[in-house]
């Protein structure tokens, strides 16, 4: 049996959180469907307003589709939230405001430092969790946050092995040092030391021994996302849930020259048709949709690096709004999933995989949709 996890007050009785997949891959079905099992289901904030136009018919803009999706997420009960990049800048503080006014259970943060999180809004009974990728990481969060008057509560710590962005230098991936299991101790050490917040590890985590092995080691609860993203409930496209099926270890690799306009290396399918376009050189879409902006000197929202320099990086939000579903006539789909992405041999029900999770069905004894 694992044991349960409390943050902020507010308890679930599996301690596992699904992670937030952006674009489009964690939306209310599938967070709401981890929620009902007992887990934490994360709605992705990324180009919410689009994916929620495009579902309903109507012009959304930020503030209300993230307020819908949270309120869509948490109408069956269980514990729900949203992650929200730092990378989005631009439409980071509206996101936050919204999830807070729609009373999500937490708030997860990262593809960046949340150094500004807690000074937002007052976050009442939300819960405030940063993403991490080392100690000094968290040291510096923990130190920003405090003359914010806040400590966080609970914290994610992911290493390399993640599906998305990824926290690291491209030369520092394969680093023994950096291994989840190596970054873990200094982690833990110091939220001990520092009110004894939860720590919450992700990153490569696949089955009910991986998270029996990280809780004997001290872990709080697990984040996944991998597991989570060739579900019925996840609404990734059919051919994105059966690209994951068919890759193999091989397939799975780091996109980084060309890769994300944020600058972090970026878990991707090799065979993605955005990718090989972009590897091939024979097409590095530009951004026009402006999700990952920078500012220009005078302090204004100007410019995605995907927008004139598609020489190092190629516009990876319009490849995966193609890949969940929004735009899959125009564009062509960007797939990224974890390193152990080769490992999903099915499409299941979130309740199968939380079963499997939990250490009540074997894997071998599920039965796969796909294989009937
Ligand atoms: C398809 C996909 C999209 C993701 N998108 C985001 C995201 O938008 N923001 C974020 O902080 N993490 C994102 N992640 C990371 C997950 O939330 C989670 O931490 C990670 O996948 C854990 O590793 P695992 O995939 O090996 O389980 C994404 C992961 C995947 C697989």
């Amino acid at each position: 049996m694992l044991q349960g996890l409390t943050i902020k007050g507010t308890s679930v009785r599996v301690p596992i959180i699904q992670g937030g997949m952006g674009i489009g891959v964690s939306l209310s079905p599938l967070a709401s469907a981890v929620a009902a099992e007992g887990g934490i289901g994360i709605v992705s904030s990324a180009c919410l307003d689009r994916l929620l136009a495009k579902r309903n018919n109507k012009v959304y803009n930020t503030y209300d589709a993230v307020y819908e999706e949270v309120c869509l997420a948490r109408e069956k009960g269980g514990v729900s939230g949203i992650n929200v990049m730092v990378a989005i800048a631009r439409d980071y503080d509206v996101t936050v405001r919204a999830a807070i006014d729609a009373k999500a259970d937490v708030i997860i943060s990262g593809g960046g430092l949340p150094l500004a999180l807690p000074g937002i809004a007052d976050p009442g009974d939300t819960a405030l969790v940063p993403i991490v990728s080392s100690v000094r990481a968290l040291q510096l969060i923990c130190k920003k946050w405090e003359r914010l008057g806040y400590r966080p509560d609970a914290v994610v710590l992911e290493g390399p092995l993640a599906g998305g962005h990824l926290g690291f230098r491209l030369e520092d991936l394969g680093l023994e040092s950096n291994r989840l299991e190596n970054l873990f101790p200094p982690v833990k050490d110091f939220a001990s030391r520092h009110g004894d917040f939860p720590v919450i590890v992700a990153g490569g985590i696949y089955d009910h021994d991986d998270i029996s092995r990280f809780m004997a080691m001290g872990a709080d609860g697990v984040q996944m996302g991998t597991r989570f993203l060739a579900t019925v409930e996840s609404s990734a496209t059919q051919a994105y849930k059966h690209a994951v099926v068919k890759a193999g270890p091989r397939d799975i690799v780091v996109a980084s020259t060309p890769g994300s306009p944020c600058g972090m290396p970026f878990m991707v399918i090799k065979e993605s048709p955005m990718f090989l376009s972009a590897l091939g050189n024979r097409r590095r879409p530009r951004c026009d949709k402006g999700y990952i902006m920078t500012k220009d000197r005078e302090g204004r929202y100007a410019l995605c690096r995907a927008q004139e320099n598609t020489g190092d990086c190629f516009c990876i939000c319009n490849g995966l709004l193609s890949s969940g579903g929004y735009n899959p006539d125009a564009e062509e789909p960007l797939y990224t999933v974890g390193a152990n992405g080769y490992r999903v041999d099915r499409i299941s029900t979130v309740h199968d995989v939380m079963d499997e999770l939990k250490g009540a069905t074997p894997a071998t004894q599920l039965v796969s949709p796909e294989a009937a």
